[in-house]
């Protein structure tokens, strides 16, 4: 049996782990939006305002940090004066990216704000550069963020808002690189900072700008980005223009035209999937180094805004809504994600799952009145006391926690530590699909009192939830810890992923 001993210096603490590190993305696409989080007010679905209040309950749970909208590829297409004022008088579009359906409107900047309001969320707006103007998303962040008198503050207010909202978090365009607009680097770097300087910081709302970023391991979209941007000795710092930075990674068992099935795949594929997944430790990496050569103070956040599981859609439905299930191998998927993010902590600001309800790798499946926690919603949920908290370095050797998978090594286990309020989290994950894994947990520096422990695991890979099986991949008490002279001992089951809770003194 594998072997393990995770070193923790508890006196020696690291970074903060940005609470951002757990957002979301909500985007027009399939039944994210209509259907999940908004069913209009007419619906027999109990909700508030039109939102689904089964889904506000779940999130909450979540402490949900922020939420990214309307897109994604639709933000590009999103013209934002068409979804304000009544419902009947907002002219339809067709959303091109995604289905290829016609979009009503319905769901617009209130109803974003309003539910926003309801998860306790700060907003995450992503304003359209491929197919808008700068004067459009000037306005927009107006007659968000403007208070008294402006000619934005009127029409918001004759829509019913008086007051202005809070919003920081502003992305300028999407994948600039591809259905953004398929720029160039440089255009790209340009538009970023002409749209940057027209979003405008009102009163005392500070935004904080995003810059449509590269893809996967794009070094060279990020050192463009960041060269550009950069002016050496002068007034225009990186942070002055924009404050984030973007990259999106997705994980797939294949390639882009054959990603693998969510629910149908064997143990080979489980192994690729997972190598893909921890591939986010490199590209992370490299971006950080990149910036770190024109930013060595760090003041730009790194923020990947796009990231989770992307299958093949569900047998059945429509191509273009991106409707997948979501099993054991997601949440694992999910929970290395996790451990690696707090490894980088020092750049990595925000990071956004796609997408939160019933598109790729969500939290919460709907299905009429239905309402599914998906194993992936779980492991958000066991996490959640990492936000904010300080991380702790976890040194991790031992026997028999790596395999050989094609050409490259997967690491088997995957652990991250921080410490909030006194309070000790560990996250471990065995991510070897037949073998248990012995770890000893050498806690250094400070000793800590009774610990307690969850589990998310089930028989197969392939387990997931349904509405007539909702708890088949659900968190349970965890026993199997030992207290030693070293620090605690416990036996991880394969494909298993534990947490353990303990004060420290
Ligand atoms: O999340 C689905 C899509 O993936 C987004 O719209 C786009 O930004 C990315 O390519």
């Amino acid at each position: 049996m594998p072997n393990a001993t995770a070193v923790i210096n508890l006196d020696i603490e690291g970074p903060t782990i940005s609470r951002h590190l757990y957002g979301h993305f909500a985007e027009h696409l399939g039944r994210c939006v209509y259907g999940g989080f908004w069913v209009g007010e007419d619906s027999p679905i109990p909700n508030e305002g039109g939102i689904r209040l089964d889904v506000v309950q779940a999130l909450r749970a979540l402490n949900i940090p922020n939420l990214r909208w309307p897109g994604g590829c639709f933000a590009d297409e999103y013209h934002w004066k068409d979804g304000i004022g009544p419902h009947d008088q907002r002219p339809g579009m067709v959303n091109t990216h995604w289905g290829d359906v016609e979009e009503n409107n319905h769901f617009g900047t209130h109803e974003f704000m309003a539910l926003c309001e309801l998860l306790g969320a700060e907003p995450y707006i992503s304003g359209n550069v491929g197919s808008g103007t700068v004067q459009e998303m000037s306005e927009w962040v107006e007659y968000l963020t403007r208070e008294g008198d402006s000619p934005m503050v009127r029409l918001r207010k004759a829509n019913g808002r008086d007051e202005p909202w809070r919003v920081r978090f502003w992305g300028i365009g999407n994948e600039t690189w591809g259905c953004g607009g398929n720029m160039r680097a440089e255009y790209s770097a340009d538009l970023a900072r002409q749209y940057a300087t027209y979003c405008r910081d009102h009163g005392d709302n500070k935004l904080y700008r995003i810059a449509s970023g590269a893809s996967d391991d794009d070094y060279r979209w990020t050192e463009t980005l960041m060269r550009q941007i950069s002016c050496f000795g002068c007034e225009a710092t990186p942070k002055n223009f924009f404050q984030g930075l973007s990259v999106h990674y997705y994980t797939m068992a294949g390639p882009w035209e054959a990603k693998g099935s969510a629910t149908d795949f064997d143990t080979e594929d489980y192994y690729r999937t997972m190598v893909a997944a921890r591939k986010i430790d490199t590209i992370l990496a490299g971006h950080s180094t990149v910036m770190d050569i024109y930013d060595r103070g760090r003041t730009v956040g790194l923020v990947l805004d796009e990231w989770g599981t992307w299958w093949d859609v569900e047998p059945g439905t429509n191509p273009g809504f991106l409707f997948q299930q979501n099993s054991l191998r997601d949440a694992l998927v999910a929970a290395t994600h996790f451990d690696i993010f707090h490894q980088h902590a020092a750049r990595l600001y925000m990071a956004n799952i796609a997408q939160t309800v019933n598109v790729l790798q969500a939290m919460l499946l709907t299905d009429g009145d239905a309402l599914v926690l998906t194993p992936t919603y779980h492991v958000f949920e066991m996490n959640k006391g990492h936000q904010d908290a300080t991380s702790l370095a976890v040194h991790l050797r031992g026997d028999g926690i790596r395999r050989t998978v094609g050409d490259t090594e997967l690491q088997t286990l995957s652990a991250s530590a921080s410490v909030k309020d006194g309070t000790l989290l560990i996250s471990l994950s065995n991510l070897d699909a037949e073998e248990p894994a012995e770890v000893t947990l050498d806690l250094r520096g400070r000793s800590v009192g009774e610990p307690t422990a969850r589990i998310l695991t089930a028989d197969r890979l392939q387990d997931h939830n349904t509405p007539g099986a909702p708890d088949a991949v659900s968190p349970r008490p965890f026993d199997d810890l030992k207290t030693t002279d070293r620090g605690l001992a416990l036996t991880l089951p394969p494909h298993s992923f534990v947490t353990v809770r303990a004060p420290i003194r």
